[in-house]
C-alpha cells in the first residue's frame, strides 16, 4: 500500500490521471461490475443482457487500464478507493455500491488488482465464482472463502485479477462500522417509540409500555455489549426532534453510568425505563410553551416546573404494567430536585434522592446543557459543562456520578473539535480506553501541521502517546468550533 487514503491529491487535474478522471472512470467501473454481478445472478451467461454487461465491464476496465496501466480497487470501511482516489458515493449509486461492497466483503476481499491484458473471459469467471461463494455464507465472512476463490481463479486460468484480504486495521474498521450500524438502528428505534408514546399521552390515548420496555432492553443490551458506539450517537443531535432524542440520550447515558456502577442487567432495565420516561410529564405541557424559543414568562416557567408531578400522574395511568412503575414514578418526581433539595418540586420533609434519580439527573443535565437549541446560537462546550457540573455544588449533582460520566465520555466527548499543541486540528473519536487519561482521548486529525484539510477518515492519534522527552506527542490546547475550519465532524467518526 503506497498511497495514503486520507491524503488529498492536490495539484493539476490531469484528464487521464487526476482525481476527477478516477472518480468518474472508477465509478463507471464499479457500476459495471455490479451490473455484471446482477446480470449473471439473474440470467444464464449466454443471455444477451449478461453478455452486454460483461462487454461493458471489460470496456470500463480498459478505460482505466489504458492510461493508468493497473487498477487497484480497495475497500476501507464504508469507502471505496480506486488507484488511491476515494470515490464519492451519491444517493443514486449508493445502493449499487453498498451491494457490491457487501458481495466483496462476504468473501473477505479487501482489495482487487487488475493488470493490463485482462480478458473478458476472466471477468466472467470471477463474477461467476464470486456469486457461487457469496451466496453460500450469507453475510458471515469466512476467511476460507478468499483462498477458495483464489484457487478457483487459478484453476480457470485467470491471471490478471489478484485478490487481497482486507488489512487488519480495515477489518477492525469494518467491524466498527457494523457495530455503528446496529447502534444507529437501536437509537432510531428508541426515538420512534418515544415519539409514539409522547404523542399518545398528549392525545389522551391509552398507551402500551411493552414497546417502550423492549426498546429500553435493546439499548441496555447494546450498551452492555458495545458501549462506545451507542454513547457516541448521543452527540449527534437532531434539533427538530429534541424532546424525543433527549429522552433517548438520557436513557443511553444513564444506562452507561449504571453499567460503570456495576448495576445488574435487570437494574439497568429499570433505570433505563425510568430515564426514558423521566420527562413524560412534558407531554401534558402545551406544545407552545414547550417549544418556545424565546424566554419563558413566570407563569410559563411555573407550568414547565409541573412536569415532574404531571409525569407521576401519567405513569400511574399507564397501561401494560403488571405492577405500578414505582421506580419510574420516583425518578420522574425527583429528577430536578438537586441533591441539596433546592430544585423543584420543593420537598416538604428532608429526604435524599434515590440513586436512579441522581443518575438520571446527571445524564439529563449533561444532555440538556450540551444540546444547541434553536434559540441558543452558541452551544456550550462539553468540557465546560462537565467542569461546571463537577465543580459547582450549587448545580446539585452527585459528584461521584459526574465522575462516572467523565470516565465514560472523557472530558472531551466524541465529536468535540480540538486544537492540538502541534497546530493540528482534530475531532475526538473515542475516550481513551485507559481511564488514567480522561483528558487525552483518541482523535482523528482533520487539519495537519501544514494547515491542510485531511481525510476523512483522517489519521488516528492517541493523545496519551508519549514523546521521547517524557511528555506527550500531542496535547489539547483548546476546544474549537469545527465550522471555522470547514470540518464536518460527523464525517470523521460516524
Ligand atoms: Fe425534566
Ligand atoms: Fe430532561
Amino acid at each position: 500500500m503506497t498511497r495514503d487514503p486520507g491524503a488529498g491529491h492536490e495539484g493539476q487535474e490531469d484528464k487521464v490521471s487526476g482525481d476527477a478522471f478516477l472518480r468518474h472512470a472508477g465509478r463507471n467501473f464499479l457500476l459495471a461490475m455490479y451490473t455484471g454481478l446482477r446480470s449473471l445472478k439473474l440470467y444464464p451467461v449466454e443471455n444477451a443482457t449478461a453478455q452486454k454487461a460483461l462487454d461493458e465491464l471489460q470496456s470500463a476496465a480498459l478505460a482505466i487500464l489504458g492510461p493508468q496501466g493497473e487498477i487497484e480497487l480497495r475497500l476501507s470501511g464504508d469507502f471505496i478507493f480506486v488507484n488511491g482516489t476515494r470515490l464519492r458515493l451519491e444517493l443514486d449509486n449508493y445502493a449499487s455500491f453498498s451491494n457490491l461492497l457487501a458481495a466483496l466483503r462476504a468473501v473477505d476481499i479487501g482489495e482487487l488488482k487488475v493488470a493490463t491484458g485482462v480478458e473478458r473471459r476472466e471477468w466472467q469467471v470471477f463474477l461467476g465464482v464470486l456469486l457461487s461463494l457469496s451466496g453460500k455464507g450469507g453475510t458471515e465472512v469466512n476467511p476460507e472463502t478468499l483462498l477458495d476463490l483464489r484457487d478457483k481463479l487459478a484453476v480457470a486460468g485467470v491471471t490478471h485479477l489478484d485478490l487481497e484480504p482486507p488489512l487488519e486495521s480495515e477489518e477492525k474498521l469494518a467491524e466498527a462500522e457494523r457495530a455503528r450500524e446496529v447502534a444507529k438502528r437501536t437509537y432510531s428505534h428508541g426515538v420512534a417509540v418515544t415519539k409514539d408514546l409522547i404523542n399518545s399521552v398528549r392525545m389522551g390515548r391509552t398507551t402500551s409500555v411493552a414497546k417502550v420496555k423492549r426498546a429500553v432492553q435493546a439499548i441496555v443490551d447494546q450498551v452492555l455489549n458495545n458501549e462506545t458506539s451507542l454513547v457516541g450517537l448521543t452527540t449527534i443531535r437532531d434539533y427538530d426532534e429534541y424532546t424525543f432524542t433527549h429522552s433517548v440520550n438520557v436513557c443511553i447515558l444513564s444506562v452507561a453510568i449504571g453499567k460503570k456502577l456495576s448495576l445488574s442487567r435487570l437494574q439497568l432495565y429499570d433505570l433505563g425505563l425510568a430515564a426514558l420516561l423521566h420527562d413524560v410529564g412534558k407531554a401534558r405541557i402545551p406544545v407552545e410553551v414547550l417549544n418556545k424559543t424565546t424566554g419563558l414568562t413566570d407563569d410559563e416557567w411555573k407550568l414547565m416546573q409541573t412536569h415532574p408531578w404531571q409525569g407521576v400522574l401519567t405513569l400511574f395511568n399507564m397501561r401494560g404494567y403488571g405492577e405500578i412503575p414505582y421506580r419510574q414514578i420516583v425518578v420522574s418526581h425527583e429528577h430536578h430536585m438537586k441533591t441539596d433539595l433546592t430544585g423543584y418540586p420543593k420537598a416538604i420533609r428532608p429526604r435524599s434522592m434515590g440513586i436512579y434519580s441522581k443518575i438520571v439527573a446527571v445524564a439529563d443535565g449533561y444532555d440538556a446543557a450540551t444540546t444547541r437549541r434553536s434559540y441558543q446560537t452558541v452551544p456550550i462546550q462539553p468540557d465546560q459543562v462537565l467542569r461546571e457540573m463537577w465543580e459547582n455544588p450549587r448545580r446539585g449533582y452527585d459528584p461521584v456520578l459526574v465522575k462516572a460520566l467523565i470516565n465514560l465520555i472523557g472530558i472531551y466527548p466524541v465529536g468535540t473539535c480540538v486544537i492540538l499543541d502541534t497546530f493540528e486540528v482534530a475531532v475526538v473519536a473515542a475516550a481513551n480506553p485507559d481511564q488514567n487519561f480522561v483528558n487525552r482521548p483518541i482523535v482523528r486529525i482533520c487539519i495537519d501541521v501544514n494547515g491542510a484539510l485531511v481525510g476523512p477518515p483522517g489519521q488516528e492519534a492517541n493523545l496519551a502517546d508519549p514523546s521521547a522527552d517524557g511528555g506527550f506527542l500531542r496535547s489539547i490546547v483548546k476546544v474549537t468550533n469545527p465550522d471555522r475550519y470547514g470540518i464536518i465532524v460527523g464525517d470523521y467518526f460516524v
